[in-house]
């Protein structure tokens, strides 16, 4: 029975034979007062020290399974191992409410084609890891660990780790925010920002207005939460301000939500005219808008924009949602919530109430990492390399793909408008076929529209990548053209 054990490099001896012996006692295949082999014996027999047999039995008698009786050995304890064979099953996929049933549907990790090895993969925009300082972020762990070790190990406060918020409080100053009454809440990223807001403010059935089309995950947040998304197109310098408004005036809106810079997917930026005339709308119908500023400081060229937050001043009207995850690394999964302060107080209290506070290692390191000055520099080349990246893209999409209309005018991606008779499904289902996958546009609209867009993703992918995809991709539409 012990000869079987079979020894694996990844893990101490003596807790491998622990738990070889624990598993034998709950399945019952050693009984309750069954006496264990001598502890010089066993290591005998397992070809092992005695002393590593001694230290399993002991781990075995702190956690129950065994008793030692001086001078007699070690016996199995009184474990209760009888297990009834009951039918005690459900169907849980019958028993999902209707916002798991939501987010099951608009699942786009499950229910999308998959990127296989050696595809041309277009469909991400996540950064490119390649790009990141593996480097000095270990450094920055190492440094703010011997400093604060033990304390960041221990709970730490819901609304984040108190010097990442001061240095966010600083860095926003910096973008012209006027931060009287208004406070920070640190999240899990965008994604959790936007699930709080919308938690602690909306209700289903409430309207909630936005771009459209729109960030697809935001978009499922909204839906999962049963609210009702009205969406209003955009334009080629943006939102539709005569549509928002007709909706604001009429609709019975209670939130709005807007990506003014690098808009996900049509990589449109707002003229800062244009952000002035939106927040007055807002104004005017009294509705507060959630400015999602995730890419704003992948600027390639022009002058600095302020957020809607700044064009705010000293009003609270707008609840700005940051994120490190395209600036930095989505991995640390690290965004924060600026917003009047009271309000952020009843967030602080929603998110405690939902998983406590987001990681104080994780934090702690990040703000180490961006008060050395890595950040500063790991932005400008950043901002270099993916400025190149979208230069070749939008040269390779003109010279190669047949198309309506290419948006986008900066960021990890282009938005891709075909004629209209074209549907970008059919086209990326043979562009898989032929290795090559990218993001169908329709996935980011209110409405099911947009059969005839398609975002690409260009963050990741090398420039001869990015030719040989795109010369695809083109080869396909340019064939379904002529069938249609
Ligand atoms: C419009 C938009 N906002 C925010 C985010 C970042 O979300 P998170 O911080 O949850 O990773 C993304 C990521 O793709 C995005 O496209």
């Amino acid at each position: 029975m012990f000869k079987q054990i079979q020894f694996s490099n990844s893990r101490p001896t003596y807790l491998q034979i622990k738990e070889y012996i624990q598993n034998l006692i709950v399945s019952g295949s050693l009984q309750s007062g069954e006496r264990l082999p001598a502890t010089r014996e066993l290591g005998a027999l397992l070809k092992v020290s005695r002393n590593t047999v001694i230290q399993a039995y002991q781990y075995l008698e702190d956690d129950g399974f065994i008793k030692t009786i001086k001078g007699k050995g070690a016996y199995v304890a009184a474990v209760a191992v009888d297990k009834e064979d009951l039918t005690y099953s459900f169907d849980w996929s019958s028993l999902l409410n209707d916002s798991a049933q939501a987010a099951k549907q608009l699942d786009v990790e499950k229910n999308e084609l998959r990127w296989e090895k050696g595809m041309i993969s277009f469909k991400s925009i996540a950064p490119d890891p390649d790009l990141f300082e593996v480097e000095s972020f270990k450094r920055s762990f190492l440094n703010r660990f011997a400093l604060e070790g033990a304390k960041l190990l221990n709970y730490g406060y819901a609304k984040g780790y108190q010097n990442l918020l001061r240095y966010l409080k600083e860095y926003i100053k910096n973008k012209g925010v006027n931060l009287s009454g208004k406070d920070i809440l640190i999240t899990n990223g965008f994604t959790e920002g936007l699930y709080l807001i919308l938690t602690a403010l909306m209700s289903p059935g409430d309207r909630i207005i936005c771009e459209n089309p729109t960030h697809n995950t935001a978009l499922k947040i909204m839906k999962v939460a049963g609210l009702e998304v009205v969406g209003v197109p955009m334009l080629d310098d943006g939102i539709d301000l005569e549509i928002l408004e007709a909706k604001l005036a009429t609709s019975g809106i209670k939130l709005g939500y807007l990506i003014p810079s690098y808009h996900n997917p049509t990589g449109l930026v707002m003229s800062p005219e244009k952000r002035i005339k939106v927040l007055k709308l807002f104004e005017t119908y009294r509705v507060p808008v959630l400015e999602d500023g995730f890419n704003e400081e992948l600027r390639y060229s022009g002058a600095h924009l302020a957020p809607l937050l700044a064009h705010s001043g000293s009003g609270n009207g707008v609840i700005y949602l940051g994120s490190f995850s395209k600036i930095l690394f989505p991995g640390l999964r690290i965004g924060w919530i600026i917003a009047d302060q009271q309000l952020i107080a009843s967030l602080e209290s929603v998110k405690r109430s939902i998983n406590i506070h987001t990681s104080f290692l994780d934090q702690a390191i990040l703000f180490e990492y961006l008060s050395s000055g890595e950040f500063d520099k790991y932005l400008k080349k950043a901002r270099r390399v993916y400025r190149e990246r979208y230069q070749s893209a939008v040269a390779l999409v003109n010279q190669y793909l047949p198309c309506k209309k290419v948006w986008g005018e900066g960021g990890l991606h282009l938005f891709i408008e075909l004629e209209e008779h074209l549907d970008a499904r059919q086209i990326l289902a043979e562009c898989y076929r032929r290795g090559v996958l990218f993001m169908p546009g329709d996935i980011f609209y209110t409405d099911n529209s947009g059969k005839n867009t398609f975002r690409l993703g260009i963050a990741r992918v090398s420039r001869e990548e990015m030719e040989r995809g795109l010369r695809i991709i083109g080869e396909v539409i340019e064939q379904q053209s002529k069938l249609k």
